[in-house]
């Protein structure tokens, strides 16, 4: 039986060599390993309080979609910076190459509301960390943060555990 991890594909030296590049789109493209990833990240969080998925651009955004329908929850975007039309809060974090700035609507989440946050890999951890901010800036509480792929070496679990979040993934690449 073909597990998450089966239906992910690598692709060598994308987008520049010497990355092995973990493409989600063949586990989201399969009717099985879709239903399994967003039911396996759910598990974790069976009986407890969730008011709201918040989702990270753009390949959160199909999970966490699946994962708030599943929930019977609102959906929240974050966005790379420009996309969304309302009035925002913005957060910078760190590339390899420069700085990527996400925003999220500031009526997106009201103080005390419990939330999800969610995106198919943790790398560094940037990306995760600035949507954390983002949430926290709005009042929001973190209940998790629930990933497909962990590449441990690159030590976003640990960034984000020493922030006191709770992390869950369903697979593990090392070597990246
Ligand atoms: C990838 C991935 C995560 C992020 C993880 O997104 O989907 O969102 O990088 O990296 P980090 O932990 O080092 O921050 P990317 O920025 O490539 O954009 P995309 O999801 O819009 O394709
Ligand atoms: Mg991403």
């Amino acid at each position: 039986m073909k597990t998450v991890s089966d239906y992910i594909r690598t692709i060598v030296d994308f987008p520049h060599e010497g990355i092995m590049f973990r493409d989600v789109t063949t586990l989201f493209a399969d009717p099985r390993g879709f239903r399994i990833a967003v039911d396996q990240m759910l598990h974790p969080y069976a009986g407890l309080e969730i008011d709201k998925v918040v989702g990270l651009e753009a390949r959160g955004f199909i999970l966490g979609g699946a994962i708030a329908h599943q929930l019977s929850v609102g959906f929240v975007p974050i966005r790379k910076k420009g996309k969304l039309p309302g009035a925002t809060i913005s957060e910078a974090y760190t590339l390899e190459y420069g700085e990527a700035i996400v925003e999220v609507h500031d009526d997106a989440i009201k103080a005390g509301e419990k939330i999800l946050l969610v995106d198919d890999l943790l790398a560094t951890g940037g990306t995760a960390e600035a949507g954390i901010k983002l949430v926290e800036r709005l009042g929001g509480e973190i209940v998790s943060c629930a990933f497909v792929i962990d590449l441990p070496d690159l030590g976003g679990r640990a960034r984000l555990e020493a922030m006191g979040m709770d992390v869950h993934a369903l697979c593990a690449f090392d070597g990246d």
